[in-house]
C-alpha cells in the first residue's frame, strides 16, 4: 500500500445518491469512516450528511444524461480526492407501459439515463482509475438485465444494454487492475417503483393482466434495502470479485431459470445453429 492509501481512508464515487441504493450506500459508507464523493441533480438533498460528515463527504451536482458534465465532475472528484477506490454507477429509472404505449421521450429518458449515462461514467472513470494503477467499478444493473417482464421493456433494454456494454469493458480493463462487478437486485423496496411513470393504457392491452403497470405489492418485494448495500459494500472490498453478483430470492430463482431456460431453447435448436455454417469452412487450429 503507498502513502497516498495508507493515509487515506477507502473511497467511492457515486451516482444518483439522493434516494434509495445511492443514498443509503452514502450513509452506511459515511458511517464507517469512509470517503465518499456523492453525485446528484440536486445536492441540497445531501446537507444532513454534510453537517455529519464534513469533509469525508464530497458533494456534486451531476445529471448522468449529459456527458460532458460527467466528464468534468469525475474529473474534479478524482484531482480533488486524489484516490478513488470504488466507483459505483447506480443512477438510474423505471418506466411502465407496454412497448406499444411508451413516448418517445420516455425512451429517450430512461436511455439516455440508464445505458449511455451509465456508459459516460464508466469511460470517464476508467481513464483515472487506469492512471492510478487499478480500482473496482460497480454497475447497477438489476435481474432486469437478465430476464424481460412485460410491461418493462424499456427497462430491460437499457439493463440488457449495459451488460453487454460491462462485460465487454471489463475484459479491456482487467489488465490495468480495474475489477468490474454487474450489481443484479431484485424488487427491492426504495422510491424507485413510486417514481416511475406509467403510460396511457392503449385499449388492446388493457386486458392483459401480465403487463406491469406499477402497482407491484409489498409481498411481490422481497429485498432488503440494507442487506443490498452491504453486498455492495463487500463487493468493494472483495479481493476476487464475481463478474455479477444477483441479490435477492427472486433475482436468483428469475434469473436462474430463464438462463436454464435459454441453454434449452439453444440446444432444441442447435441444428440449426450449427448448420449455419459455409461449406468450406475449417475450424482454426488454436492448439
Ligand atoms: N429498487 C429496486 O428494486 C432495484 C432493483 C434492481 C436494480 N435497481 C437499480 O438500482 C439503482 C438505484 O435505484 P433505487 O432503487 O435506489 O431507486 P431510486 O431511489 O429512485 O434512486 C434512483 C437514483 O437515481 C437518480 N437519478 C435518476 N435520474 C438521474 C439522472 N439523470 N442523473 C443523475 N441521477 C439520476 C435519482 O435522483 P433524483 O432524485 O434526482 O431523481 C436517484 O438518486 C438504479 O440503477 C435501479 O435501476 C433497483
Amino acid at each position: 500500500m503507498g502513502n497516498a492509501e495508507a493515509l487515506s481512508p477507502p473511497t467511492w464515487l457515486i451516482t444518483g445518491t439522493s434516494s434509495g441504493l445511492g443514498r443509503l450506500l452514502t450513509e452506511r459508507l459515511l458511517e464507517r469512516g469512509d470517503r465518499v464523493a456523492a453525485t446528484l441533480r440536486t445536492p441540497a438533498r445531501l446537507d444532513d450528511l454534510a453537517e455529519m460528515y464534513g469533509e469525508r463527504l464530497w458533494r456534486a451536482r451531476l445529471d448522468v444524461r449529459d456527458p460532458l458534465d460527467v466528464r468534468s465532475v469525475v474529473g474534479q472528484a478524482f484531482e480533488d480526492l486524489d484516490r478513488i477506490d470504488v466507483a459505483v454507477s447506480n443512477a438510474g429509472i423505471g418506466v411502465y407501459g407496454a412497448a406499444e404505449e411508451l413516448s418517445d421521450d420516455q425512451i429517450d429518458q430512461v436511455i439516455s439515463t440508464n445505458l449511455t449515462g451509465s456508459i459516460h461514467f464508466a469511460r470517464a472513470v476508467v481513464p483515472h482509475l487506469r492512471a492510478q494503477g487499478g480500482g473496482r467499478l460497480l454497475q447497477l444493473s438489476s435481474m432486469g438485465g437478465a430476464v424481460a417482464f412485460p410491461g418493462f421493456s424499456l427497462y430491460h433494454a437499457s439493463k440488457w444494454g449495459i451488460e453487454g456494454f460491462i462485460e465487454a469493458l471489463a475484459q479491456e480493463i482487467r489488465p490495468f487492475g480495474i475489477e468490474v462487478t454487474l450489481v443484479e437486485p431484485g424488487v427491492v423496496e426504495t422510491p424507485f417503483y413510486a417514481s416511475a411513470p406509467s403510460t396511457p393504457v392503449i385499449d388492446a392491452y388493457a386486458d392483459n393482466p401480465e403487463i406491469v403497470r406499477g402497482d407491484i405489492p409489498p409481498e411481490e418485494m422481497p429485498g432488503d434495502a440494507e442487506k443490498v448495500v452491504r453486498a455492495m459494500i463487500e463487493l468493494g472490498e472483495e479481493e476476487d470479485p464475481p463478474a455479477r453478483l444477483l441479490l435477492g430470492v427472486d433475482a436468483y430463482t428469475h434469473v436462474t431459470a430463464a438462463w436454464r431456460e435459454r441453454l434449452r431453447a439453444a440446444e432444441v435448436t442447435s441444428d440449426r445453429s450449427l448448420g449455419a455454417v459455409r461449406d468450406d469452412w475449417v475450424a482454426p487450429d488454436r492448439a
